[in-house]
């Protein structure tokens, strides 16, 4: 069953730093210099459809597979050894990864204009590295800090 969940922990992985990638270094470095929004809106309306699923998949595994390996929840916040450390450190990303994303959702893209692009840069970056960072922390739990 653990495979099975680490089997999808990782395609969801692949879709949303992927995608994220994607963004941050292809897409938009060109919408800054030519400060055309339509790729950018395209590619976020077509994103959406496989980016918040995938991240929706890597919540549900993700917390599964930490249930598996610390079944006491009260655990995962104690900090006291390498698992909950990096399960709170995953929480946390999540928590600032749902931040900018809110911020970005009601505040940066109602007010979104060709002369206003660089808040929604920064807040593209920083998801970006949110999400690669995911994968970092991913990688600890098998091999310890
Ligand atoms: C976009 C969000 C996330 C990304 C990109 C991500 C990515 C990854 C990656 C790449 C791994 C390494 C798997 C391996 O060792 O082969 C991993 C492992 C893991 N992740 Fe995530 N993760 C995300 C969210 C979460 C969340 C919200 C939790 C909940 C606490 C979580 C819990 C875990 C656990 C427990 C493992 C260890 C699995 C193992 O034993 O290998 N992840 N993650």
């Amino acid at each position: 069953m653990f495979n099975y969940l680490l089997i999808l922990h990782l395609l969801g992985a692949a879709i949303w730093t992927g995608g994220h990638l994607i963004l941050a270094l292809v897409i938009l470095p060109k919408v800054l210099s030519s400060r055309n929004l339509d790729a950018l809106l395209q590619f976020e309306q077509q994103f959406e459809k496989i980016g918040m699923p995938a991240l929706a998949i890597q919540i549900i595994t993700g917390l599964w597979m930490a249930h598996n390996i610390l079944p006491n929840v009260s655990a995962w916040f104690a900090f006291d050894n390498d698992i909950s450390i990096l399960i709170g450190i995953k929480l946390i990303l999540l928590l600032m990864t749902a931040a900018v994303a809110m911020h970005a959702r009601f505040w940066v893209i109602p007010r979104l204009s060709a002369d206003n692009l660089n808040g929604f840069a920064v807040n593209i970056v920083l998801v970006t590295l949110l999400s690669v960072t995911f994968v970092v922390v991913g990688t600890l739990f098998r091999t310890g800090f």
